[in-house]
C-alpha cells in the first residue's frame, strides 16, 4: 500500500509518501520521499509562530511539496492507495490548509483517506525508526511483546507522558499544565536573544559551557519535579530565568554567563522530563520507553534517556533489572513531518473496520484541540 502523508499542524509543511508491505510477521515501510517546507525564517523575527502567517505559507507551500513529493517518489497521484492527513491538536489556521488540501484530493482522486492524531504521529515514527532495523519493525507490531510502552511526546506545543497498551489505545497520564518543554526552550532563547527556534539555540550555547566547568554556580527550579503525579510545569522555569536575568544585567553580555545559563535550563528541563518519565516507566511496569517530538532532537536529552534506560536495564543502585528497551526516532523524524503521518495513518486504518466504506473525505474534520484518549 502506498500512502501520502500531509502534515500541517504547526509551522512546518510536510508531505511524504511511504510504501507499507505487510509481512509474514508484520509490516515493513519504506520512505520513498519527505518534503519539509520550514517557515522558520518567516517567524523567527517574532520568536514564536504566528498563527496566520502559517497558514499563509501552508497555502503557498502545499501545492509545490504535493509536486515534489510525488516527484521524488518517482509516482503520481493515481497510485496513491491511502491519503493521512493531520486533523489535531495544532493551529486551525494551519491545520485547515492541510485538511481541505487532503479531502480534495481524496474527492479528486477518489483515495481513502483518514484523519490522524499528530500526537499518534511522533509515537508512530518512533516505534518504526530505520536506527532498530526492518526486522525490529516487524516485530513491534506483529507479537506487541514491546507493550505497555510509556511514550513522552515533548515539542512546542506539547508535553504529554502516554501510556501505550496496545497501537492504537493511548492514555495521557500526564502533561503540562502551561507551556510545553519546547515552548520554555523558545522563550528563554528568545529572552537571551538566541533566536528561534530555541532548543538548538540554547542546545548549542549548553555544549560551549562543558569544555569550561560552572564559575556563575547558576541553579534553576525543577518545577513540579517532587509532585507524586505525572504532570508538568515549564512557565515557572521561563519566569526565573527572567528574574535571573534581570538581576545580573551586568554578566549578561558576558558569554559565559549565557553558556552555563542556558546548559542549566537544558538541564532543569531534562531533570523533570527524566524524572517524570521514569517513575511512569516503574509504575505501569513499561517494557519500552519511547521519546519523540521536536525536542527529542536534543542530543543531550537523547544521551541521558539511553543512559538511564541502561542503568535500569542492568539493575544500577540496586533496583531490580528491567528488561526495557528506547526508542527515539532519528533526529529529522523528530520534526514534525509527512512520514510520521504516513505510517499513523496506515496504523489507523488497519485497525478501523469501516475502512475504505463509503465517502471517507466526508468524515475528516480539523480539530484543534484532538485528544489522543
Ligand atoms: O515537534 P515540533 O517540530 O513541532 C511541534 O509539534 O511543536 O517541535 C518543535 C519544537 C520547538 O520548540 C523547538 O525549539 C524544539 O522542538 N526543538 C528542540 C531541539 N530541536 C527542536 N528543543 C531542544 N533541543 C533541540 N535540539
Ligand atoms: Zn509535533
Amino acid at each position: 500500500m502506498t500512502v501520502l502523508g500531509i502534515e500541517t499542524s504547526c509551522d512546518d509543511t510536510g508531505i511524504a509518501v511511504i510504501k507499507a508491505t505487510p509481512t509474514l510477521v508484520g509490516v515493513k515501510f519504506d520512505i520513498l520521499s519527505n518534503v519539509i517546507s520550514s517557515q522558520i525564517k518567516i517567524h523567527a523575527p517574532f520568536g514564536g509562530v504566528v498563527p496566520n502567517l502559517a497558514a499563509r505559507e501552508h497555502l503557498k507551500n502545499i501545492e509545490p511539496c504535493l509536486k515534489t513529493a510525488l516527484k521524488e517518489a518517482s509516482i503520481n497521484m493515481r497510485r496513491i492507495d491511502l491519503i493521512a492527513v493531520t486533523i489535531g491538536p495544532g493551529l486551525i489556521p494551519s491545520l485547515l490548509i492541510g485538511v481541505n488540501f487532503a479531502k480534495a484530493l481524496a474527492y479528486k482522486y477518489n483515495i481513502p483517506i483518514v484523519g490522524v492524531n499528530h500526537l499518534e504521529g511522533h509515537i508512530a515514527v518512533a516505534l518504526f525508526s530505520p536506527e532498530r532495523g526492518i526486522s525490529n519493525s516487524k516485530f513491534l507490531i506483529s507479537k506487541q511483546k514491546f507493550l505497555p510502552a510509556i511514550a513522552l511526546v515533548v515539542s512546542g506545543g506539547h508535553t504529554q507522558l502516554v501510556l501505550m497498551r496496545k497501537i492504537g489505545d493511548y492514555k495521557v497520564i500526564g502533561e503540562t499544565r502551561d507551556d510545553a518543554a519546547g515552548e520554555c526552550f523558545d522563550k528563554v532563547a528568545k529572552l537571551l536573544g538566541l533566536g528561534y527556534p530555541g532548543g538548538p539555540k540554547i542546545s548549542a550555547e549548553a555544549e560551549k559551557f562543558e569544555v569550561k566547568g560552572s564559575k556563575f554556580e547558576i541553579q534553576l527550579p525543577r518545577p513540579m519535579i517532587k509532585h507524586k503525579n505525572f504532570d508538568f510545569s515549564f512557565s515557572g522555569l521561563k519566569t526565573a530565568v527572567l528574574y535571573l536575568v534581570q538581576d545580573n544585567k551586568d554578566k549578561i553580555k558576558n558569554p559565559e554567563f549565557i553558556q552555563e545559563l542556558c546548559k542549566e535550563t537544558q538541564q532543569a528541563i531534562i531533570d523533570v522530563l527524566i524524572n517524570k518519565t521514569f517513575k511512569a516507566v516503574e509504575k505501569y511496569k513499561a517494557k519500552t520507553i519511547i521519546l519523540s517530538g521536536g525536542v527529542a532532537a536534543n542530543t543531550e536529552l537523547r544521551k541521558q534517556f539511553e543512559v538511564q534506560s541502561s542503568r535500569l536495564r542492568q539493575g544500577f543502585g540496586g533496583q531490580a533489572k528491567f528488561k526495557i528497551q528506547f526508542l527515539v526516532p532519528t533526529k529529522n523524524l523528530c520534526m514534525d513531518n509527512g512520514v510520521m503521518i504516513a505510517m499513523a495513518g496506515y496504523l489507523a486504518a488497519k485497525r478501523d473496520p469501516d475502512f475504505g466504506r463509503g465517502k471517507s473525505w466526508n468524515r475528516i474534520i480539523a480539530n484543534a484541540n484532538l485528544r489522543l484518549n
